[in-house]
């Protein structure tokens, strides 16, 4: 992370119009066309470089951002999802749009490293970048305009402290992390033992669960086996993860909440129902709704003004059934 300030942008200031810039003639390598009220009849070609199927959280950010950059905002966006969470053909795709000159590339990254050859190609062609969501390792934030994410190391840091708090006396806990090679989940666990400070909960086990409730559940039916139950902690590294070990300790015949506490990341409908409900302990937001924002980036940096390399989308703590309660019927995700 360069050590350029960080700007957090509250969602609703971009729809306030605190960030959104007056269009000038685009500067990327594609047709010139602008978005939004530029005058201009052409319209801003984006490439969205998509992770695709991959879970509720991941469902709700693309729905978002295509949601957003619609024609009548003055952009043809070019939606391409990856194949199987292939980063291949991410490549290809990428590749595709480079060549085809579109004026702006946006990049939600299914694997953290590799991207160096790709972006580089895009800084040739004069086409920005944009990161949503995820990172790129080494981060060379030369070759992006900008990341637009919620940030894991504060969101997993407050999980953590929450640990802490909970579990005063200590306590085996395990992690159910999101797949190998993926930049959060490095992230999530820096965040999460920077949280925990000097706490004498005990780490006894961790393991991918590939962000999917029934590799969480089986992945946690096997740590409680081998642990004989005696686990007392769960930080799952997103929501569905967290659903499968909740299932796991229900038929394991523990209480979640008393035999066992359940945290998790992203904050998604199903989450906060469970959270309600007193089959979760904690969930924290990963706020995934941050279109307007990215169409403020696209338009300062189409503009050729000078962007933050991170843009913090701010997520909310949910700690209690209660707090779950109060959000669940405006829910947007
Ligand atoms: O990169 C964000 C993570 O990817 C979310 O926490 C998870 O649900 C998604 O699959």
């Amino acid at each position: 992370m360069s050590a350029k300030k960080r700007i957090r942008v509250a969602i609703g200031l971009a729809a306030a119009g605190a960030l959104t810039i007056g269009l000038a003639a685009c500067s990327g390598g594609g047709d010139g066309g602008s978005g939004g009220d530029g005058g201009s009849d052409e319209l801003t070609t984006v490439g969205f470089v998509a992770v695709g199927p991959e879970g509720a959280w991941r469902e709700a950010n693309e729905q978002n951002i295509q949601d957003t950059f619609t024609e009548e905002a003055g952009y043809d966006l070019k939606y391409a999802p990856a194949t199987n969470l292939d980063q291949k053909s991410q490549i290809d795709a990428f590749t595709s749009f480079v060549d085809e000159g579109v004026d702006v590339i946006l990049l939600s990254a299914t694997e953290a490293s590799g991207w160096e050859d790709s972006l580089k190609r895009a800084q040739e062609a004069e086409i920005p970048v944009i990161l949503l969501d995820r990172g790129i390792e080494p981060d060379d934030d030369s070759l992006y305009v900008t990341r637009i994410a919620p940030d894991n190391v504060e969101v997993a840091k407050e999980v953590g402290a929450w640990a802490a708090a909970t579990f005063p006396d200590g306590g085996n806990y395990v992690v159910l992390e999101g797949p190998a090679g993926v930049g959060v989940v490095n992230e999530r666990n820096e965040g999460f033992d920077e949280g925990l400070g000097d706490s004498s909960l005990t780490k006894v086990d961790a393991q991918t669960a590939n962000w999917s409730a029934e590799e969480g559940k089986s992945v946690f039916e096997t740590m409680l086996k081998s642990s004989n139950n005696d686990i007392q902690l769960v930080f799952a590294q997103n929501d569905e993860m967290g659903l499968g070990a909740a299932q796991a300790a229900e038929e394991a015949g523990l209480v979640v909440g008393q035999d066992v506490k359940i945290a998790t990341i992203d904050g998604t409908k199903n989450a906060m129902q469970a959270l309600a409900d007193g089959q979760l302990s904690y969930v924290h937001e990963y706020n995934p709704l941050f279109g307007e924002t990215a169409m403020d980036v696209v338009e300062k940096a189409l503009a050729g003004e000078d962007v933050d390399s991170y843009i913090v989308v701010p997520s909310e703590a949910f700690d209690s059934a209660d707090a779950a309660k109060a959000v669940l019927a405006d829910r947007k995700y």
